[in-house]
């Protein structure tokens, strides 16, 4: 089974460039499985319904987030309706609207189990997402083999430590939040692929999807400006894995960084 995972999809930019380029990557990689990390999809923070539909209709079988899941109001009835659709991460407390893992299939039946987490340096007190992990994963487990892990964090360190808390027990753990692709991809020696961090699908002459004049500014004053989502050297980023279906183990990872035409 090969799966597509994409990094943050940033705005507009982000969106047309999954839109353009995707359909030529499922068939250049035979990808059977596309997840993309949505939570900066509409104006560069936070979900919409529009734009969940947009990326839905692009060929992405689910949707991951993160931090800015909630950021957008109008995503909460919409992933009410629609909690397959949609992840939250998982460590949220009980009672949070939404779910943190489900199990997509290809049209032949083929079953993939999802869990999304958040981490917690540099961000909020979230429930401990290593103690919840296992607990998730068992329960996928009785569905199917093969399981990706979407760790949406902030510290590589904590990225990497669960990559090497879940080997050999989940087919791949990939890093999102930070948006900038690391070179480190591999598949660890209990047969889990990872990467640190998938990059984004949004403008890389920016600071990290925003206009980069703005994000200086804040930077300099400390004033709490309005960000934008900037334009130019729009790419989608993101990770092709090769599970093997009987084990649950990875075969091969493999970056993926193509350019929007125009851009
Ligand atoms: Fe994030």
């Amino acid at each position: 089974m090969k799966v597509l995972f994409m990094g943050d999809v940033v705005g507009k930019p982000g969106l047309l460039a999954v839109r353009t380029l995707l359909p030529r990557l499922i068939g250049r990689h035979s990808v059977d499985l596309v997840i993309a990390n949505a939570e900066n999809s509409e104006g560069g923070a936070g979900i919409s319904p529009e734009s969940a539909e947009q990326l839905l209709a692009s060929e992405v079988n689910l949707l991951t987030s993160g931090n800015h899941f909630w950021t957008k109001k109008q995503i909460l009835p919409w992933v009410e309706e629609n909690p397959h659709l949609l992840l939250r991460p998982a460590n949220y407390p009980k009672g949070a609207p939404g779910r943190g893992h489900t199990v997509i299939q290809t049209p032949d039946g083929r079953k993939l189990g999802v869990i999304n987490l958040e981490g917690r340096v540099f961000m909020k007190p979230l429930d401990n997402p290593f103690a919840l992990a296992p607990e998730l994963v068992a329960e996928l487990r009785k569905q199917t083999n093969c399981i990706l892990v979407d760790m949406h964090c902030e510290a590589t360190s904590e990225k990497n430590a669960m990559g090497a808390h879940l080997d050999g027990k989940v087919s791949a753990v990939v890093g999102t939040h930070t948006h900038v692709q690391t070179a480190d991809e591999r598949i660890l020696p209990g047969g889990t692929a990872f990467i640190t961090d998938v990059g984004m699908c949004g403008p890389l002459d920016s600071v990290i999807g925003i206009r980069k004049e703005l994000s200086v500014e804040r930077f300099l004053t400390l004033r709490h400006n309005q960000y934008e989502v900037a334009k130019n050297l729009v790419y989608l980023q993101g990770v092709v894995i090769d599970i093997n279906e009987q084990t649950g183990k990875a075969r091969s990872i493999e970056r993926v960084r193509e350019q929007l035409p125009g851009t």
